[in-house]
């Protein structure tokens, strides 16, 4: 018999319901919004090598995938399209007849009250693989850059307003720029407000680092660089208050949900904005997150569901309200089976 006052055997925490009484933080299907990825053709259900379990989908398959994803109690999906030909501006990003745009009207008319996100940048329309406009390098600009030129700023930031505000007549509920042009948010909350989409939402991924953890969402969605890489755009990952401030700025520019990505190597970062700021927080529990325990479990290394289910909670616990992960149908799934 210990001495020590509060000392006490801790026999209660063998019972499954006092853990579930005492527990602080909860993972609900509620909380999850699931990626999908749509391609051009008819009957197409093709599994993504790089993230197994995941698929392309063509337009005329998605109505019957997202009513399971709504009868498994996930309020939304967030959409991202594999354009049929690419091009320096990515014209079909825009386009009323864009994959997404389909994607987006065939999903609606099939399950209206499911939550439609639709990711908003350039990358996987444009031929270079960048999320911007590529122009030439200007003489003075003696920076390392790109090696091929410059990425455009401003231009690009009028491109993503066509972008979103084609999502926003397709039906959208809300557009979600993962781009990181300064200034992107503000310029898109003018043109879906000049159009009468004021009810129209932005989730901003905000604090998004050029991490090695998109590997394998780049090979689902043709998205790599062709030359250089993405530094110049993205978060530098030793920064903290910068992602601060990147949040600040999107807020004041008229974000709705501010996100943080990747999540799991950025906890201190989802924790930090969850406690400065008090708009509703999203994190991106990305593909290589998904991806190294998918392949860690094919070997027998890993537990799959208890990982999974151990680092949403974490994320969760760090402080977002909702997490976008490929593991939202087996979320659902497992949990409904405890
Ligand atoms: C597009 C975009 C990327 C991801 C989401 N939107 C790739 C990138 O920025 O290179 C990554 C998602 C993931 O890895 O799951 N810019």
């Amino acid at each position: 018999m210990s001495t020590f006052p509060g000392y006490r055997p801790r026999r209660l925490r063998c019972s499954s319901g006092f853990r579930q009484l005492m527990r602080e933080t909860l993972l609900t299907p509620a909380d999850l919004i699931y990626p999908l990825f749509v391609v051009h053709g008819k009957n197409v259900c093709q599994e993504i090598s790089s993230m197994p379990g995941n698929y392309h989908w063509s337009v005329d398959r998605l109505p019957a995938e997202v009513e399971e994803v709504a009868e498994l109690g996930i309020p939304a999906v967030i959409l991202f399209g594999l354009p049929a030909e690419k091009d320096p501006l990515g014209e079909e990003n825009f386009s009323p007849d864009g994959i997404v745009q389909q994607a987006v009207r065939a999903i609606k008319d099939a399950v209206p009250e499911q939550m439609v996100i639709t990711d908003v940048c350039m990358c996987e329309y444009t031929s270079h693989g960048h999320c911007g406009v590529i122009h030439e390098r200007p003489a003075y600009c003696k920076g390392k850059g790109l090696p091929n030129g410059c990425l455009d700023n401003d231009a690009t930031l009028q491109v993503l307003s066509k972008v979103a505000l084609s999502h926003a007549e397709a039906g959208a509920d809300m557009v979600a720029p993962s781009d990181m042009m300064d200034g992107r948010v503000g310029v898109i909350r003018t043109a879906l407000d000049e159009a009468h989409y004021e009810c129209v939402g932005i989730m901003s991924y905000a604090a998004k680092y050029a991490s090695a953890f998109y590997g394998p969402f780049r090979e689902a969605a043709d998205s790599p660089p062709q030359f250089g890489d993405r530094t110049g755009y993205q978060m530098d990952p030793p920064n903290a208050r910068e992602a601060l401030r990147e949040v600040a700025m999107d807020l004041a520019e008229g974000a709705d949900v501010v996100m943080v990505k990747p999540a799991l190597p950025y906890l201190d970062i989802i924790r930090q904005v969850r406690d400065r700021f008090d708009h509703p927080l999203a994190a991106y529990n990305v593909s290589g997150e998904y991806s190294m325990v998918k392949a860690a479990a094919a070997r027998g290394w890993l537990d799959e569901r208890r990982v999974a289910l151990e680092t949403l909670t974490s994320i969760r616990r760090a402080g977002a309200d909702m997490v976008i992960t490929y593991w939202a149908k087996d979320v659902a799934r497992w949990l409904s089976e405890t």
